[in-house]
């Protein structure tokens, strides 16, 4: 999501507006569970937390209530969002957030024992191989990246815009929908391995790490030239 695709997202934070959707450009409705995102952690959500070892990073951090959720447990966290409206709900809530991409540079590069992916976000950008790279570039020595993955077999870059249910939309940004066959590949790409994963309900997710060569393979951005 770019910055400008973020109003209607910042208005469905304050109103809790239901039925707000990404659009893909072949037409499809995806579901945002914006309520969902702005309530407590839930039991998969808590799963998730348990895997986390502090310092982390909640990249795409949203309303923050997995960012919150850690701070309140006394494990240091940042959120990182490019909505501010998003920030400023972190903030509120007693937790500390940044405003600013995963892609510009953030404090601690090389220091955090954990990187949060939540909620799909291994789609920020819509190049996952990319995101993997950079969330790599911000972990410590034996990191972990933790990963909520689409629950099917999904492998799809799409162009994408949020719509409103009364019909107004967003300007179109580049998304991604990976599942787990395709976020494996995409580790391998980057010199990353998936360590463990598992299922909640109908949710998936996956703790990523450094290979034990610890060696990351090039930005496959820039193999795009
Ligand atoms: C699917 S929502 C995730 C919600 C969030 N994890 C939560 O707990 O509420 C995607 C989030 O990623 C943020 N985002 C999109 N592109 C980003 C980027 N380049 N850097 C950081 N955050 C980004 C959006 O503003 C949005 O809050």
């Amino acid at each position: 999501m770019r910055a400008g695709a973020i109003a209607l997202y910042e208005e469905a934070l304050r109103e809790q507006t239901a039925g707000l959707i990404m659009r893909t450009a072949d037409g499809r409705s995806l579901p945002l569970h914006v309520s969902r995102w702005c309530g407590p952690p839930d039991t998969a959500d808590e799963e998730v937390l348990r895997y986390c070892r502090g310092p982390v990073l909640d990249v795409g951090c949203g309303p923050g209530r997995l960012t919150v959720a850690l701070s309140e447990r006394g494990i240091p966290a940042l959120g990182v969002d490019i909505s501010r409206a998003a920030v400023v709900r972190v903030r509120e809530a007693g937790a500390t957030a940044l405003h600013r991409s995963v892609f510009d540079p953030l404090p601690g590069q090389g220091r955090w024992a954990t990187v949060l992916l939540a909620d799909g976000n291994i789609g920020i950008g819509g190049l996952p191989a990319c995101l993997l790279h950079r969330c790599a570039q911000l972990l410590a020595p034996g990191g972990r990246i933790l990963i909520e993955a689409e629950p099917g077999n999904v492998d799809e870059q799409l162009t994408a815009w949020l719509e409103h249910p009364d019909g107004r939309r967003g300007p179109v940004f580049p998304w991604a929908r990976v599942g787990m066959p395709a976020l494996l590949r995409a580790t391998v790409d980057v010199g990353l391995q998936v360590v463990e994963q598992w299922r909640h309900s109908d949710r998936a997710f996956a703790w990523v790490a450094v290979r034990s060569s610890g060696q990351l393979l090039g930005n496959p951005a820039a193999k795009q030239g």
